[in-house]
């Protein structure tokens, strides 16, 4: 395993602190739209949740958000009638989280923890969420656990995460899939993205068995592709050419089936 392993929540909430600004300044007019109509979309793709129907109904159901920056979606989820609660590591990211709160008039807890260790009690969700979020960049030895514990039983635990597939073939120092393998599959669980980030994954089974040891049952893993869009140019066609061939994204609707102790 990397050396970045004990750090990386450090070297991860400093570097979304500096980077927060501009992420919301890029991301947030795309996401945006979902915290005021109440439509989302998952993952890198935009894919609209009434396709994808990974939630379901989410009114009345209390739902946390692992890693939830500017907190668009909780609060598309908060009109739609959920109970939200907002986690994320950086505090930058959390007020811009406040300031969308300010202007929707929507409030909802909002709480500043790592998802390797989140202060909530066993059986407290129906839901744990993250798209793109904290499942990113905690170590899913930590993180998957601490998802499976908080939700009740019967809980749905769903996140987006890069594919381990694409993550082999960023060659050191890019931020860009290439054509060739690059990095070992075997040594994903933490390592330094070109960015300054610590980002985190794992090869598929090892996925698959860390979710069966916490009592999660696989619903679903879905490996989104984006449309062929002609309008594209430059290094958005590339990006997107190669993810309609190969897999870049991971989705995964997992259900809890034990309570704790039972696994
Ligand atoms: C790519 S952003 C995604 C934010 C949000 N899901 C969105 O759609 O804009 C990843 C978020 O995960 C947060 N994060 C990173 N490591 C975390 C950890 N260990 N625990 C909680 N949040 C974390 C970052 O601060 C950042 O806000």
């Amino acid at each position: 395993m990397s050396d970045v392993v004990g750090t990386h929540v450090r070297t991860n909430r400093e570097r979304w602190n500096e980077i927060s600004d501009d992420y919301q300044r890029f991301n947030a007019p795309r996401i945006r739209g979902q915290a005021f109509t109440g439509d989302v979309a998952w993952g890198l793709w935009g894919l609209p949740e009434s396709e994808l129907n990974i939630f379901g109904d989410v009114a009345g159901l209390d739902v946390l958000e692992m890693g939830c920056g500017g907190s668009q979606w909780s609060t598309a989820l908060a009109r739609r009638g959920a109970n939200p609660v907002g986690l994320d590591l950086s505090e930058r990211q959390l007020q811009h989280s406040l300031r969308l709160q300010r202007e929707t008039g929507l409030t909802f807890p909002l709480v500043q923890a790592s998802a390797e260790e989140v202060p909530f009690a066993d059986g407290s969700f129906h839901i744990v969420f993250a798209d793109h979020g904290a499942f990113s960049f905690a170590d899913p030895l930590r993180a998957i656990p601490e998802a499976a514990r908080i939700l009740r039983v019967g809980g749905l635990l769903a996140f987006s995460h890069i594919s381990p597939l694409y993550e082999i073939t960023v060659e050191a120092g890019s931020d860009r899939a290439g054509r060739k393998l690059a990095r070992d599959y075997f040594d994903l669980r933490m390592f330094a993205d070109a960015d300054g980030l610590v980002s985190a994954n794992l090869p598929y089974g090892e996925w698959i068995g860390l979710f069966r040891s916490c009592g999660l049952a696989i619903e679903d893993l879905l490996e989104t592709r984006p449309k062929d869009d002609p309008a594209l140019s430059g290094r958005q066609r590339s990006d997107n050419e190669w993810a309609r061939r190969w897999p870049s994204e991971c989705i995964w609707r997992l259900r809890k089936t034990t309570s704790q102790g039972e696994r």
